[in-house]
Order: structure tokens, then C-alpha cells, then sequence
């Protein structure tokens, strides 16, 4: 089974397909509450009601190259195997807000995988759009922001090499000391 990180960076590919400007991806662990919670929101294309209540069956998706979308469905299955839940909320031209669920210590969870890889594969597949993202624990959190670091760059690219290894360090560093708190 996939990796956390593996289904993050599916649902996040199709707000980039959406053609989102604005990626919010909030990452909760919580022992105390003993959920791993993940929420992701655009403000892409958006979908109808009849969309929303088809999407997480997985005969069916918009993509012409292949008839089945498996991205939200997988993950909506995984959730219910690990006693949690996948909700979807979307307005057409506003955008869409995916919430999930994982009881953290089910012993069908998988782990969260590497989000360091993860946010740096984000960044490369950005077009005109930001990410905003916060990951929390208990008592911390930190949070990384495209915009914000794009602006510490000074019209420098955030895709350059140097940038990048230090974006990947930045969050598994971050994740590992919120963690150890
Ligand atoms: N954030 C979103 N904004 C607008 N439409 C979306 C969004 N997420 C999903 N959709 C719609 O729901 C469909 C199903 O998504 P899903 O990720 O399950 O499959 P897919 O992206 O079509 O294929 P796959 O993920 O397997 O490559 C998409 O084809 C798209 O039409
Ligand atoms: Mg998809």
C-alpha cells in the first residue's frame, strides 16, 4: 500500500490540474486525538454536486486518456480501512477543500512517508500557483510558504538545486523536531 505522502501528492496533482493559484495543505498528527488528519484546499477550477458525489467512485473521472481516476478513491478507501473518512467540498469556480482522516494508530495505517521529497516534487509541478503548507502536532507546528520564500529569493528561482535541498531539509527537520517536543 501507498505511502501518506504518495496519496498527498495525487490529491495535490489535481488541484495543480484544476489550475489552482493557491495550494493549502495542512497536515495534523495528533496523538492526543489519535488521528493523522490531512487537508488539502484550492481555489481551482472547482466541481458540480454531481461531480463531488462521483469522484470517489472510480469508474469515473474527466480524463479522456484513461477512463479510470484512482487518485481519490484509493485514498478514500484507505481511510475507511484505518477507521477514518474522506470528505470532499467543492463550489464549481471557487475551488475545492478535500479533508481526510486516518486513526493514527490503526495498524493498517501506513506511515506518512517522506514529505520533504514530497513538497520539493510539489514545487516543481507548481505553474503560477502557491503552496502554502502547515504541519502540526500537539503542541507545534511549523509552516512553509512558496510566496514567502520566493520573496526571500529576490526573483531567484525556487526551482534551482541549492534552494530545493534546502526546502527538503527545512520540512523533514521541522516534522522531526515538532515531532520530539
Ligand atoms: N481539486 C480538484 N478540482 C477540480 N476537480 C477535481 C479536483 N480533484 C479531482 N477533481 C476531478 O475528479 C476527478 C477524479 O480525480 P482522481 O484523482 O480520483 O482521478 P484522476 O485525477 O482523474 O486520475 P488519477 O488520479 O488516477 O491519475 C478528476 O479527473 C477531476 O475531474
Ligand atoms: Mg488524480
Amino acid at each position: 500500500m501507498k505511502e501518506i505522502s504518495m496519496h498527498i501528492l495525487d490529491i495535490v496533482m489535481n488541484s495543480i490540474k484544476a489550475e489552482a493559484s493557491l495550494i493549502e495543505l495542512f497536515i495534523e498528527d495528533s496523538i492526543k486525538n489519535n488521528w493523522l488528519k490531512i487537508v488539502i484546499k484550492d481555489n481551482g477550477i472547482g466541481m458540480t454536486d454531481e461531480m463531488v458525489k462521483q469522484v470517489t467512485d472510480p469508474f469515473f473521472t474527466t480524463r479522456t486518456t484513461r477512463r479510470v481516476g484512482l487518485g481519490i478513491p484509493m485514498l478514500k478507501e484507505n481511510c475507511e480501512m484505518c477507521n477514518g473518512y474522506l470528505k470532499i467540498k467543492s463550489v464549481l469556480h471557487e475551488g475545492t477543500t478535500i479533508e481526510c482522516c486516518f486513526e493514527r494508530d490503526n495498524i493498517d495505517r501506513v506511515p506518512l512517508g517522506n514529505m520533504g521529497d514530497t513538497i520539493i516534487t510539489i514545487i516543481n509541478s507548481l505553474k503560477n500557483c502557491e503552496l502554502l503548507y502547515k504541519h502540526s502536532t500537539d503542541g507545534n507546528s511549523f509552516t512553509l510558504s512558496t510566496e514567502e520564500i520566493r520573496f526571500i529569493l529576490d526573483g531567484g528561482s525556487i526551482n534551482e538545486n541549492a534552494v530545493l535541498i534546502w526546502i527538503k531539509e527545512y520540512v523533514n527537520e521541522n516534522i522531526e523536531s515538532i515531532l520530539n517536543i
